[in-house]
């Protein structure tokens, strides 16, 4: 079966020019895209599609997102807004909760959010553990975790938890449970592992164990870096050869030229900063700098409890100087870069036909019209989900 879908209006392809098009149609084989072109040159097809002046862009591709774990953090939230600070300490909260929870409420809540998700055009997240924090808790996040993508992550080195007696574990001891045991009964539910490489959370010896395991293991690399201080996790990431270093909020010149340097894509949350009421990462001078940049939610429930990529557009622009077609792309093709897919995240001939059609001419309006659900209907491989 294929489908014809004529795009009248604007088509933001996200590919290599960032280019948008006029009077396009689209070819849908397969779930792919087998043909891209003006509408006066458009093959035949099974089915037609039009969707008038209605501004097309590639579904968002969110690469990070922390949705296995249980509870919420609305009163910290709350205290932060009155001046206390954040110092990721409540990551211990929400492992309580997801211990206590048995499978099914995890999985409801995990449905919840990626359903929620998918109806503000997210057509590919990525899914890490991190609440469980013991062997069996840290596998079956995962377990679940990939009930909903195949981009799981490992983040077993989220933070040293409380032991058996409720004490804060030794760190190293806790270190080497994660690369070992921990991640042994992880890797299989995983295709990738994170560690929050940060004051109180483990320092660049620990992450590199835990790290260079599971490079070992056949997964992937990505490090919360560099979020709270200007610590050594970017330069780390850049050394192991990690996909991704996110957060980059604090970067020294070197971090800024590590990352220029290789093909770690900085994949920026500006949820976070919103949430935790933190500077903005300077994403002009990582863009001016030529790092690839991606955009991504972060969401969790501690420091950004959102699932909107136009709300990061939003913020992106407004308050990290991206213009608004840079903030699509961060959005889209470099999500689908900090995943290692060329698949995903742009309009391309062989790429997955994930799009999402807005209620607005133009893809400005995702920041231009920031709070407001512009996303009318979504494919993905060329199916309508929402
Ligand atoms: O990406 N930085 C570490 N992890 C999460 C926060 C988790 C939490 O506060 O529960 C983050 O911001
Ligand atoms: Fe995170």
């Amino acid at each position: 079966m294929s489908l014809l879908i004529d795009c009248i209006g604007e088509l933001f392809t996200a590919d290599e020019d960032g280019s948008v098009h006029y009077d396009a149609a689209l070819v849908v084989e397969d779930g792919r895209i087998a043909w891209i072109g003006h509408r006066l040159n458009r093959p035949a097809a099974d089915d037609y599609l039009d969707l008038g002046y209605k501004a097309v862009i590639p579904g968002f591709v969110d690469s990070h997102a922390h949705l296995v774990f249980d509870g919420d953090r609305a009163g910290e939230f709350d205290a932060r807004m009155s001046g206390e600070p954040y110092d990721g300490g409540g990551i211990r909260t929400t492992v309580t909760a997801t211990r206590r929870a048995d499978d099914e409420r995890l999985r409801q809540n995990c449905a919840r959010l990626t359903a929620e998700m998918l109806r503000q055009g997210t057509t590919t997240v990525e899914i890490k553990s991190g609440y469980g924090l013991t062997v069996e808790d840290e596998a079956r996040s995962l377990r679940i975790a990939r009930e909903f993508t195949r981009e799981t992550t490992y983040l077993g080195a989220h933070t040293v938890p409380a032991g058996a007696d409720g004490t804060v574990m030794d760190a190293d001891e806790y270190t080497a449970l994660a690369a070992g045991p921990m991640l042994d009964a992880c890797a299989p539910y995983a295709k990738w592992a994170d560690v929050f490489c940060e004051r109180g959370a483990f320092d660049a010896d620990q992450a590199r164990a835990v790290l260079t395991a599971s490079a070992n293991a056949g997964l992937g690399l990505r490090v919360h870096a560099n979020q709270l201080t200007a610590g050594p996790g970017v330069r780390l990431a850049v050394e192991l050869g990690a996909a991704s270093a996110d957060h980059c909020t604090h970067l020294t010149d070197a971090d800024i030229d590590a990352l220029a340097n290789s093909s770690t894509v900085a994949t920026l949350l500006p949820g976070a900063e919103f949430s935790t009421r933190s500077p903005y990462p300077d994403a002009r001078r990582l863009l001016d700098a030529g790092v690839r940049v991606a955009l991504a939610t972060d969401c969790n429930p501690g420091s950004s409890y959102t699932s909107s990529m136009a709300f990061c557009i939003a913020l992106a622009v407004r308050e990290m100087h991206l213009t608004p077609a840079e903030a699509l792309e961060a959005a889209t093709a470099a999500g689908a870069d900090a995943l290692r897919r060329r698949d995903i995240g742009r309009i391309t001939v062989g790429a997955r036909a994930d799009l999402a059609v807005l209620d607005a001419p133009s893809f400005v309006h995702l920041a231009y019209r920031p709070g407001t659900p512009l996303i009318e209907t979504v494919f993905r491989g060329g199916a309508v989900v929402h």
